[in-house]
């Protein structure tokens, strides 16, 4: 039984997540959190909200509400989105947790100790009227590169290109839209990644487990250049920067760290907010020195967050100088695009997790998500393709073939488990094939290939069907029913099987798929597991209601007008 650390990048709290954000980060983990428990492994599964930064702030004071109400509400509500997603976190924190003020504090005194932060002053952007500094997006103006107006002082939403607040044309601010700002000297501490550029690359190269499309962005990083990168801003909400004895550090008083530094901490700090809840040791799972060295740990997150992970949060853990464990296998997204366009939370354009499950529930989402999901490229939504993959997917293969079975084992083998006769050639065809798609299937879902794993899942449900097809128990019944009983007998142990199989990405379907056959054995299934004879002869069985729903074209027309599909 191995040890498994698993984080999916931290959602930002400021509003409820879309398909997109789901589909390159949290799914993806909870699926291989859920395998690899099925496979009886130890796993510990951590996420939470990213509550500190200029988003925060702004979204809390478009809501009307001061950032800790605004926070704790939205965290309440990714929470519950999360749950009712099926996402098995084992702990969803907050990264503004005492626990996240602590480590981050920590990190920042053991890096300063070891010479890779130092004071600077800043020329920052003032704004008379609002008589404050406007880090990242409380200032907003004309994009440099492409002239667009409403470009953010972090980076253009237009071009997509990063940006520093000095860098816009005609800026104003985003508190009051004045444009009476002047550019004024600040004082920050600075993280030197460029004296830990030869460390990092080191470490990368180390890193051999990686996704080629991790590799290849922590490279063009590090090829590019490190820079020092101010982890410190002008704002009320984050956390503080104190000085040795824990007060206001003279000449940085009311500054707070960057959201970009103290988030991936917060992966540590959930950690800790978990041992603490559940009377766990959370150090055991990352400090080297105190047990975590047998541990493996897994991060998964969409494309953006890859050079946070292989370069900023490796440069805060190992210019710490402490022994705190780093990342072994890192797996990335890229987009999941709605239609042409991109998801938009400002547009209103795409669905986001709580619309979704008013439609459908969440095994329909998990599945498409899974199954086609913008895995090794982007993908695009469109509802026809997620029409096509419940249908053609769910409904006609798996759905159609559980409820097929159970129902004829209920009307001609009185809802029991049948006895008599003995497996023949047909059966033992089926074993041979269902081994091959079962070790496919184990070893797509243990490389991280979903998609690969899902067709794999598929390629079961159609031998499934095959065999039924091919064994036809309707028509033995006529002349033999030992040969019908060996039909439907196997049939319900693949029911059975097909339980087993759905638990990572189909956790809610499972259940119910092995409540037909009274089936409690969840396990993940080795390829050579007795599965053909796991159901005792005369067990109940009890045809489920519709496992899934088909959707018809008059509801994809209908949730294309509502949700704006299309247009983008
Ligand atoms: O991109 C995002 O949504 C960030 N909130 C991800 C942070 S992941 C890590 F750094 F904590
Ligand atoms: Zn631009």
């Amino acid at each position: 039984m191995a040890r498994i650390l698993i984080t999916s990048a931290l959602p930002y709290i400021n509003g409820i997540k879309h398909l997109g954000n789901l589909a390159g980060s949290m799914l993806p983990a909870d699926v291989w959190a859920r395998f690899k428990r099925a496979q009886g492994h130890d796993v510990l599964y951590i996420c939470a909200t990213d509550e500190h930064g200029t988003p925060a702030e702004l979204a809390a004071a478009a809501a009307g509400q001061d950032v800790r109400t605004y926070c704790d509400e939205q965290h309440a509500i990714q929470k519950r989105a999360g749950d009712a997603f099926g996402l098995s976190y084992d702990w969803f924190g907050r990264s503004s947790s005492d626990a996240n003020r602590r480590l981050t504090q920590h990190f920042a005194a053991a890096l300063e100790a070891n010479g890779f932060i130092e004071e600077r002053v800043d020329r920052m952007i003032y704004s008379v009227d609002d008589a404050r500094f406007l880090p990242d997006r409380y200032v907003e103006g004309t994009c440099p590169h492409c002239a667009y107006e409403k470009a953010r002082g972090d980076q253009c939403d237009n071009c997509g290109r990063l940006l520093d607040p000095t860098d816009l044309i005609n800026p104003y601010s985003a508190v009051s839209g004045s444009r009476n700002l002047e550019v004024r000297d600040t004082r920050h501490l600075y993280l030197l990644q460029t004296k830990l550029a030869d460390r990092i690359r080191a470490w990368v190269d180390s890193r051999t487990d990686w996704q080629p499309l991790a590799r290849s962005i922590a490279f063009k990083h590090l090829d590019e250049g490190l820079i020092d990168r101010g982890i410190t801003r002008d704002l009320k909400w984050g956390v503080p920067v104190v000085g040795p004895d824990g007060g206001p550090r003279p000449g940085l008083e009311g500054k707070v760290f960057y959201v970009w530094f103290d988030a991936p901490i917060e992966y540590i700090a959930a950690t800790e907010e978990w041992a603490t809840a559940t009377g766990g040791s959370w150090r055991d799972w990352w400090r080297l020195d105190e047990g975590a060295d047998d541990v493996r740990y897994v991060q998964f997150m969409g494309k953006d967050n890859v050079a946070c992970h292989t370069v900023s949060f490796p440069a805060t853990l190992l210019g710490s100088g402490e022994p705190w464990k780093t990342v072994d296998t890192l797996k990335a997204f890229n987009w999941l695009n709605w239609y042409g366009g991109k998801f938009s939370t400002s547009q209103g354009r795409g669905v986001f997790m709580d619309q979704a499950l008013e439609l459908l529930p969440a095994d329909y989402w998990r599945w498409y998500l899974t199954a086609y999901g913008p895995e090794h490229a982007d993908a695009a939504f469109t509802w026809e393709t997620f029409q096509g993959a419940v249908n053609k997917d769910l409904a006609d293969v798996l759905g159609n073939f559980v409820n097929r079975i159970v129902k004829f084992a209920e009307s001609k083998f009185d809802g029991v488990v049948p006895s008599g006769g003995t497996p023949g050639p047909v059966e033992a065809k089926l074993e041979a094939d269902m081994a091959a798609v079962l070790a496919e299937a184990t070893a797509q879902f243990e490389a991280m290939e979903f998609r690969k794993g899902a067709q794999a899942l598929r390629a079961a449900w159609v031998l499934g069907n095959e065999y039924l097809q091919e064994a036809a128990p309707w028509t033995a019944l006529r002349t033999d029913r030992d040969r019908a009983a060996v039909g439907v007998r196997t049939g319900l142990n693949l029911v059975a099987l097909f339980a087993r199989l759905a638990v990572p990405v189909l956790p809610f379907t499972a259940g119910r798929i092995a409540a037909t056959v009274g089936a409690n054995d969840l396990s993940w299934p080795a390829a050579d597991t007795g599965w053909t004879t796991a159901l005792p002869e005369g067990r109940p069985v009890q045809a489920p209601e519709v496992l899934f729903r088909k959707i018809e074209d008059a509801l994809v027309t209908e949730w294309a007008a509502r949700f704006g599909g299309g247009e983008g």
